[in-house]
């Protein structure tokens, strides 16, 4: 069994309000995409980084990549969702993946994830039946809104957490989810869907997803205190 990595970023960054779609950003020099593949690159075990980008990417090629030289794959072939840029990308891959390899999935926004903690969640997952997700125990209170903005409900934040990825699935479990079921926010709520039940490996709120024009300073803040 090999693992591999999948950093689905064909995404618009609309949230973020910037020309450029938010991958590409600059964060402490490179951008923010260049820091997500580089700590999957990093674990010795993962045996390849596929990015997804959209056909359309015009970005991509005035970057410079070439640190990663064949340990990273680009594939063209992103979609209009996140679920189905991931899809394509598994399928683009059939031919080089086994169906029961692992697949990180990984999000091109969380440029702050660290090699300690991709290696957290394959040690954790390496012999596990389903698979499983970083994530975090919820830590606010939550409030549940009525119409007009005002509190209808605390909701009990026992239990809750905040999904993450990477997420880790074998490679033909993870396709056929996807395939059944494409309108999920992440991979785990369609291995949840096929019931069964995705593991949770408890990760920290550093790798957070890069969203606002305000993440910035703040992924750039934790980059720069581990790299001193
Ligand atoms: N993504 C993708 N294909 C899409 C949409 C999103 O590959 N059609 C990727 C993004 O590039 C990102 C990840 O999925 O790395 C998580 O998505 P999100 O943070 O929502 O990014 P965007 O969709 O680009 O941002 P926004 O929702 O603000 O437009
Ligand atoms: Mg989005």
């Amino acid at each position: 069994t090999r693992y591999f990595a999948i950093v689905p970023a064909a995404g618009s960054g609309s949230r973020m309000g910037a020309e450029q779609p938010k991958q590409y950003l600059a964060l402490c020099g490179k951008p923010l995409l260049w820091h997500a593949i580089a700590a999957l690159a990093a674990v010795p075990r993962i045996a390849k980084v596929f990015v997804v980008l959209s056909p359309e990417d015009e970005w991509w090629e005035s970057f410079d990549w070439s640190t990663f030289g064949t340990r990273l794959q680009v594939l063209r072939v992103g979609g209009a969702t996140r679920a189905q840029s991931v899809s394509n990308g598994l399928s683009a891959v059939a031919g080089q993946v086994a169906a029961e390899d692992w697949m990180l999935v990984h999000d091109a926004a969380r440029a702050c994830l660290s090699v300690a903690q991709v290696d957290a969640l394959i040690d954790t997952l390496a012999e596990d039946p389903v698979g499983g997700l970083l994530a975090v125990p919820v830590a606010d209170t939550l409030k549940r809104a009525d119409g007009a903005a005002r509190v209808a409900a605390t909701v009990a934040r026992d239990g809750l957490w905040q999904a993450q990825t990477p997420q880790m699935f074998r490679h033909a479990l993870l396709s056929r989810a996807l395939a059944a079921c494409p309108g999920v926010t992440d991979e785990a709520g369609a291995i949840e869907a096929l019931g069964l039940a995705p593991r949770l490996v408890a990760a920290d709120a550093t790798n957070f997803k890069v969203t606002y024009p305000q993440d910035l300073a703040l992924a750039a803040q934790i980059l720069h205190a581990r790299s001193t």
